[in-house]
């Protein structure tokens, strides 16, 4: 009898667990009369329709348009294009409710800026959101009214492919991008013809996928969750965010996608998320190969309980008729989620103006303000690794200038991964700017060298002829633009292809060379660092590219962007992060049961925050004083050589002694600044109690004591001082 009580027991409390998701606050009709209006009129199917989106590619998409089959669409750009469909959509339906259309505008439209990684390189929210706001004007013009971007993703592992759509391996940075990004992208209207849906993305912790394989599984601790991958989507919804998309990894053993624990408790209950959920691509009917349903019905059923709103290409959502005529599914949570998509649709102003300007459309895209832009964020997204004797810059009028390499006449490789409607043919080539920038009596010689993958060991030895003949070689090398991205996992890390030797046969030269690495991920470049006097690396910098990295390498431009992640000297160290945790047995070279390897150094090839400018910076007088709860920590910062430039000056804390471990160094401040040469500014930075908390226990708590605090140019240099502050 005992045992049968505590089954019924546990079998009502699982039945909880199916039906408490229709939280009853969530079934109560929505406050704008025209939603309501609208539901009682709705079939099921309609409604259906309304959480049903597909690609261009879907056969038969005009009649599912016509029926009120599907709610939004994606891969459509244009306004003659998208106009189209929507007049089916409106004409041809029975309720005429329009088609949201949606499209992949990571870092762009038409004009394309820096791929994420650079823009966040430029540590400038104000930047990150100006990127999209120019995305958000020219995506609006064409038709599109959703993003399925900021990617807020943190990551920490060059092998994923995607580490390129990132701003990187650090929360307190990433957030204050993905907030700016939100900003950027949805304005303060919607419905305004410079707005857009964004869509934070992928909920959650998918760059910490195991091995760094694009959709592997993600084991990691609450903790981790908590303090290192949420933080820059709960930035997100804080900044109004009206849409998250779904993972396509599983965390801890339950695919994202179809995580109550993740999408009701935290985003809803704990963050009072009121946009709607989408489903990565297909992600709903791959929870049947990732073992936890059997069929499409149960996938759905699976998602939508999880509060997963919209059903991204596969239909799966269609399988739901069936599930509330048969008692299954309660039709309130199809109504809940149907709200949600059309508030959306009201919210942006398109019942009022379905169609889009066709005529604005070409004023609009790639307008000049547009190009200055992405020149602007561009020039500050530029890292110089490295400027061994001030090799950089170039004189203009040097006598003769070899530029060598795969990439050195690219155009299309400069738009990196997902650029939208960008063309290649409208990108700056690095040889042709350097060609406009050169004097007349400049010998200019060019030489591909191999390709970017594919050998050409002939091309190799034209290269070598190349650089003998010149006074100077700058050498552009690195991944083609399509290289990183969605499923573009690397095992190897160094330059593609033969650059390797393409790189060690123009070195052998003697010849003085500055090295160009361009790429989607940090690349492991410890032999070039060791050899190559000048490096810069200006990840993919969009429309603009050729342009400003010449003006950075003749010295138009003094580069300031910083690395939002660390480079690894080999993959052998990957994850390498600068807020790891300590071990109790630290490196030491003096004792073997150390953490540490025998054959490479612990620490990275270059550290997260560097970045060199043709201008020098000195750090002094680190003060801290607590006041109120409130720590300020302030530094004076010094040009303190002969050009004007602009520094990242960077704010790092530990929490030496606590009841856990916490993290070695972390970022908890950066301010952008410009200085005239010697020019000295006070740089302060404000902390609260609330700036040092961790997870612990179900919750956030802070622990009163002393604290380490560092400022300074990179998360491995600064000032260090301390300061003590209690509850
Ligand atoms: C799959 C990707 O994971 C996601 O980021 C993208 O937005 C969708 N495909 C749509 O293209």
């Amino acid at each position: 009898m005992e045992t049968c009580r505590r089954i019924t027991v546990t079998a009502v409390a699982a039945l909880a667990v199916t039906f408490l998701w229709i939280a009853p606050a969530e079934a109560q009709p929505s406050s704008d009369p025209r939603i309501e209006e609208l539901l009682s009129k709705m079939t099921l199917e309609e409604k259906l329709g309304q959480l049903l989106q597909y690609t261009s590619a879907q056969p038969e998409i005009e009649k599912l348009a016509g029926e009120g089959a599907v709610g939004c669409v994606f891969n459509f750009a244009g306004a003659a294009v998208t106009n189209e469909l929507q007049r089916i959509a409106i004409e041809e339906s029975r309720l005429g409710i329009p088609l949201l259309f949606a499209h992949d505008v990571i870092h762009g439209y038409r004009t394309i800026f820096p791929i994420p990684p650079g823009i966040a390189s430029t540590w400038s929210p104000e930047l990150a959101e100006l990127s999209a706001r120019v995305a958000a004007k020219e995506a609006r013009a064409a038709g599109v009214r959703w993003t399925f971007a900021p990617m807020v993703d943190i990551a920490r592992d060059p092998r994923w492919g995607r580490i390129a759509e990132s701003s990187g391996e650090d929360p307190f940075l990433g957030s204050a991008m993905a907030a700016a990004y939100v900003r950027g992208f949805q304005g303060d209207d919607l419905s305004s013809d410079n707005s857009v849906l964004a869509c934070a993305k992928h909920f959650v912790a998918y760059g910490a996928a195991e091995a760094g394989r694009d959709y592997n599984s993600v084991d990691i601790s609450e903790r981790t969750l908590r303090q290192v991958y949420l933080p820059p989507f709960k930035a997100a919804v804080d900044a109004g965010v009206r849409t998250i998309m779904t993972a396509f990894n599983s965390l801890n053993g339950v695919p994202a996608t179809a995580s109550a624990e993740l999408f009701q408790s935290i985003l809803r209950d704990e963050w009072k998320f009121e946009g709607f959920v989408d489903s990565d691509y297909q992600a709903i009917a791959q929870l049947i190969p990732h073992g936890v349903a059997g069929t499409p019905q149960e996938a759905a059923l699976k998602a939508i309980r999880a509060g997963v709103d919209m059903d991204m290409v596969d239909g799966s959502y269609a399988t739901l008729a069936e599930a509330v005529r048969d008692g299954t599914l309660p039709v309130e949570v199809v109504d809940r989620s149907v709200r949600r998509v059309l508030q959306a649709k009201i919210d942006l102003g398109l019942f009022e103006k379905p169609y889009t300007d066709v005529e604005r459309e070409g004023s609009v895209l790639f307008a000049a303000e547009h190009l200055a832009a992405a020149r602007r964020v561009a020039e500050k997204s530029i890292v110089l690794l490295k400027n061994e004797g001030g090799l950089l810059p170039i004189s203009r009028t040097v006598k003769s200038i070899a530029v060598i390499g795969p990439l050195s006449d690219s155009k299309a490789d400069m738009l990196g991964s997902w650029h939208a409607d960008g063309k290649p043919e409208e990108a700056v080539a690095i040889l042709e700017a350097i060609r406009s920038r050169v004097s007349s009596s400049t010998r200019l010689i060019h030489a591909e060298g191999t390709g970017i993958i594919d050998s050409r060991p002939e091309g190799i030895s034209a290269a070598v002829g190349a650089a003998e003949s010149a006074e100077i070689v700058v050498l552009v090398l690195g991944e083609a633009g399509k290289m990183s991205g969605e499923a573009k996992s690397r095992a190897y890390l160094g330059l593609p292809g033969d650059q390797q030797q393409l790189l060690e046969a123009v070195m052998a030269t003697g010849k003085p060379v500055v090295l160009v690495a361009m790429s989607g991920r940090p690349l492991t470049i410890e032999w070039a660092a060791e050899n190559v006097p000048a490096i810069l690396w200006p990840w993919f910098p969009g429309t603009q590219a050729g342009h400003v990295i010449a003006d950075v390498l003749f010295g138009d431009v003094n580069p300031s962007g910083k690395l939002p992640v660390s480079f690894p000297r080999t993959v052998g160290q990957i994850p390498i992060y600068h807020s790891h945790l300590p071990t109790g047995r630290p490196a030491d070279p003096e004792k073997i049961y150390t953490s540490k390897y025998l054959d490479v150094p612990n620490t990275p090839l270059y550290p997260f925050g560097h970045g060199l400018s043709y201008t020098s910076f000195r750090y002094e007088d680190l003060k801290s004083s607590v006041g109120d709860g409130v720590v300020t920590v302030s530094a004076s910062v010094t040009n303190s050589g002969k050009r004007a430039g602009e520094e990242i000056v960077q704010l790092y804390v530990n929490d030496p002694v606590a009841s856990i471990s916490r993290p070695v160094k972390e970022l908890k401040g950066f301010q952008r600044i410009s200085l005239a040469p010697g020019e000295k500014r006070i740089v302060s930075f404000t902390i609260k109690r609330e700036d040092l908390r961790f997870w612990s226990d179900g919750g956030w708590m802070f622990e009163p004591g002393m604290f380490r605090v560092w400022i300074g140019p990179s998360s491995a240099e600064g000032l260090e001082g301390s300061f003590e502050l209690n509850e």
